[in-house]
């Protein structure tokens, strides 16, 4: 949509909102020349494929239709409450506002984005299918109302949602906005009869972009139960609250994201004009002043409808493509049959995904508590779009001398460039507080999705590695355009090309590998006979694995060489004797407190930053990356890599014995300088030295070095609590202090892992008797500790947390992290012993 050519609503004020507008950026569009040669790219990339790719053509061309198809709408403005998008740069985005209307400051309430700060007593998808649909409640304690948001989507591209609101009591007012905006090429209009009284009936949106082809968007009336507040006072005449109430204007590009912010400017504009119209004692009743004026005379893009119900109400919003069958369309006739199979379909893969184990697999309240964990890590699956900020002026500092404070000078002092735009499918770690995909946790969210969908999980992890740049580098943070810049404090929008962070996507990879083995080795047939369904895809057909595997092995290999150069520490300088001088690596970007680029930002390190200090996590991270990509190739078939990845991911664990173990504590540790130039270990009992068990890069015969760990973490005065493994020993110096951030709470992310590994020595053949019974003495009563912790937390609070406090299991950090604490479905899926 080029702004330029149209006309700006001049008879509004619009410096309500114009410091937000200042520091939007106009990126220019994609060109249809870009499309066409990038398409022409693709042409000649398949066609210079191997024989096996080429044969298997119709079985990847069908694969492609039907996903994009299937995942193409959604819930991915995942910060709304609710908002719809599709996965398209530039184009149509929806939303739900609304707030209570009884009183005049219920507007203060309006609610869109969802605020950690607003009152609410849980909210969420408590089913959601990402290729379906799902049902999501929100249940609004200032507004006095509980909302659902019902959403379907069909294979033919349409979609629909069902909103309903159920008040505390039925005389309680309601008021909802619902707004489209379309951004990009195309047009959006309002098709209704308008008149200054309103919109009698329903609503009629109609549009059309190069993308979408022509839609309609319906906005129905709801049933006749549905009821609206009526007063004697002349405004509700002029306005009558059974109608739809409208505001239209144009918005240029990456702007409708303002759709409050515009809401509120059209309100008050209106408000200031009425209170010189009445006086006090001929007040306007609230539902009736915040209404939007009907005015005709502006034309846009963006399209604004206001309702006021009183008591429970109900209605549709039902989007088709105009060139479908009218049989195919989604009416509200069919949207109750369609929310059934949706969530029927929910049931029952979720069911097949995850199968609890004992205590957890009879009570009604487990399976509601897990599929809100699951349904809320997929339903806030978004997609984003739009320019990072990236500084790279710093990459070439020498970092040799390892000067942190010249460094953070020149952090402070540096100002990023804005690259891009990227494109972005990812889950997030929280609605409302980290609303943007974290290179980190993406990892994790994605471990139970894979047992969900498998296919989902590879098309999350394709569009991160496509965010690789020419150097192997991903930024950790993906901040893309303004709306997710409006969430970040400045100080921390930009991205450093030499900063790393803990690289957990490369954990699916083997573990893909593995499924994929298995299935192979299993009794199936996997012939493409035209027809295909989703979910499981890569696995059952391994041509598809295969052309995956092949297509994105280069970003990951150039991803895996950036790691290995960009953070590599120093073993000869400074004397040490290890198998390999060169498997030692060092963060960059550490302060004598922080080590942010680990994940694990305040846990202890050295007191100062040397260039000389080695991280046990940071080469346990690296080992596992050898380990994934060796399997990768494995499955490519490539036996040269395959004995390369293997000579290093053996370097490795060497390594971290020679350089990381720490005979007299019994425990891995950093290494720093010391003043005497000597290279010394800084040991911290917690999760940093667990990491060479949590990844399983200890030999399962270095019994010593296990019984140490598995020590470690059931010792009650250091690691173990009755809530899962905390972060830092009790008895460490450290413990608890300062903002107690990775210095005790317990994560789930980390317990997690402590249980995977517990099984995976406690079980394995070549362990010793006395790994494997201490592994599962611990194992079972670890399991039912850390699930029943964030239930009962859940079941209190009505939300999952970032972290839980290692004294009192107190929920803490951020609420609505659905997020890697949803691995806890993991977990009750885990076996009850060992
Ligand atoms: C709204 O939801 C809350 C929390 O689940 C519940 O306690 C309350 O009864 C609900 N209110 C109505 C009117 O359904
Ligand atoms: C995916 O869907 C979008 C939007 O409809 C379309 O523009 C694009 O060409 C599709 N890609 C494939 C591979 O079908
Ligand atoms: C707001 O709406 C009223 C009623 O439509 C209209 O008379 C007035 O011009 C607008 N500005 C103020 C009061 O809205």
């Amino acid at each position: 949509m080029n702004c330029q050519s149209r006309r700006r609503p001049s008879p509004y004020n619009w410096s309500q909102f114009n410091h937000k507008l200042k520091m939007v950026h106009w990126p220019h569009f994609l060109s249809l020349a870009n499309l066409i040669a990038l398409s022409w790219l693709c042409v000649v990339f398949v066609s210079s494929s191997p024989q096996s790719v080429l044969k298997s053509a119709p079985l990847i061309n069908e694969y492609a239709r039907q996903s994009n198809s299937s995942l193409l709408w959604g819930p991915y403005r995942s910060n709304l409450y609710f908002g719809i998008r599709p996965r398209i740069p530039k184009s149509l985005l929806s939303g739900l506002m609304w707030y209570n209307a009884d009183s005049y400051d219920g507007l203060k309430n309006l609610r869109h984005t969802c605020e950690q700060g607003d009152a609410m007593a849980g909210y969420g998808w408590q089913q959601y299918d990402p290729r379906s649909g799902g049902h999501q409640v929100i249940n609004d304690l200032d507004n006095f109302v509980n909302i659902s948001t019902d959403f379907v989507k069909t294979e033919v591209g349409s979609w629909a949602v069902r909103v309903k609101g159920v008040p505390q009591n039925e005389q309680r007012r309601t008021t909802v906005i619902f707004y489209s905006g379309l951004e990009g090429h195309g047009k959006l209009d309002l098709e209704s009869q308008l008149t200054p009284e309103g919109i009698e009936g329903p609503v009629e949106l109609v549009g059309s972009s190069p993308e979408l082809g022509d839609f309609s968007i319906e906005v129905t009336t709801g049933p006749s139960t549905n009821r609206h507040p009526k007063t004697s006072h002349v405004v509700d005449k002029v306005r009558p609250s059974q109608n739809s109430h409208y505001a239209s204007l144009m918005m240029p590009d990456d702007n409708v994201w303002l759709a409050k912010e515009v809401f509120q400017t059209f309100i008050e504009d209106n408000v200031s004009q009425f209170s010189a119209l009445f006086d006090e004692a001929d007040m306007i009743p609230p539902w009736s002043v915040f209404t939007l004026q009907n005015r005709d005379d502006l034309k846009g893009n963006v399209h604004m409808i206001q309702r006021t119900y009183q008591g429970s109400f109900e209605f549709d919003i039902l989007y088709n493509p105009i060139e479908i069958s009218e049989s195919s369309k989604i009416s509200s006739r069919k949207l109750g049959d369609l929310l059934e199979l949706s969530l029927s379909e929910f049931d029952t893969k979720f069911k097949r995904a995850f199968q609890f184990q004992p205590p957890f697999d009879s009570s009604l309240k487990h399976e509601l508590f897990a599929k809100e964990m699951f349904s809320n890590l997929v339903g806030g699956i978004g997609y984003f779009y739009g320019t990072s900020i990236v500084d790279r002026s710093l990459s070439d500092l020498d970092d040799d001398e390892g000067d942190w404070e010249v460094e953070a000078a020149a952090l402070a002092s540096g100002v990023g460039k804005e690259e891009g735009p990227f494109e972005l499918f990812t889950a997030v770690p929280s609605r409302p507080f980290f609303p943007r995909g974290f290179y980190w946790d993406e990892g994790f969210h994605l471990i139970p999705v894979l047992d969900y969908d498998a296919d989902l999980t590879l098309e999350v992890l394709k569009s991160w590695f496509s965010l690789v740049d020419g150097d192997g580098w991903i930024a950790r943070e993906q901040i893309l355009g303004p709306e997710a810049r409006s969430k970040v404090p400045t100080e921390f929008r930009t991205q450093y090309p030499h900063y790393a962070n803990p690289p957990t996507l490369m954990l699916l990879f083997s573990n893909i590998a593995k499924r994929a083995h298995e299935w192979s080795q299993s009794e199936h047939g996997t012939n493409f006979d035209g027809s295909l369904v989703l979910g499981n895809a890569h696995i059952e057909y391994p041509e598809l694995l295969f052309s995956y595997a092949e297509k994105i092995y280069p970003e990951l290999q150039s991803h895996y060489e950036w790691f290995r150069r960009t953070q590599k520490g120093e073993i000869r300088q400074w004397d040490r004797e290890a198998f390999s001088s060169k498997e030692g690596y060092r963060w960059r970007g550490r302060t004598p407190n922080h080590c942010l680029t680990s994940g694990l930002d305040d846990y202890p390190r050295a007191a100062m930053p040397h260039p000389g200090e080695l991280h046990v996590d940071l080469l346990s991270w690296i080992g596992m990356m050898t380990r994934s990509i060796k399997e990768i190739a494995r499955v490519l078939g490539k036996d040269d890599d395959v004995e390369m990845y293997s000579e290093i991911e053996e370097a490795i664990v060497k390594n971290l014995y020679d350089l990381h173990w720490d005979h007299k504590e019994q425990m891995y540790c950093d290494s720093t300088i010391d003043d005497y130039e000597e290279s010394v270990h800084v040991c911290h009992r917690g999760y940093v030295s667990l990491f060479p068990f949590m990844l399983q890069l200890i030999p399962e015969d270095s019994t010593e070095q296990l019984l140490a760990a598995i020590n470690d973490i059931k010792d009650p005065g250091g690691l173990w609590s009755p809530y899962g493994i905390r972060s830092l020993s009790k008895s460490d110096e450290f413990f608890g202090t300062k903002e107690n951030y990775w210095r005790g709470p317990i994560w789930i992310n980390m317990n997690y892992m402590i249980l995977e590994s517990l099984r995976y020595y406690g079980t394995s053949e070549t362990s010793s008797a006395e790994v494997k019974s201490l592994s599962s003495e611990i194992y079972k009563e670890l399991r039912v500790n850390i699930v029943n912790n964030v239930f009962n937390r859940w079941e209190e609070t009505g939300f999952a947390w970032e972290q839980y406090d290692s004294n009192t299991g107190k929920a803490q950090g951020v609420k609505h992290f659905l997020g890697w604490t949803s691995l806890v479905i993991k977990i009750m899926a885990m076996p009850e012993e060992l």
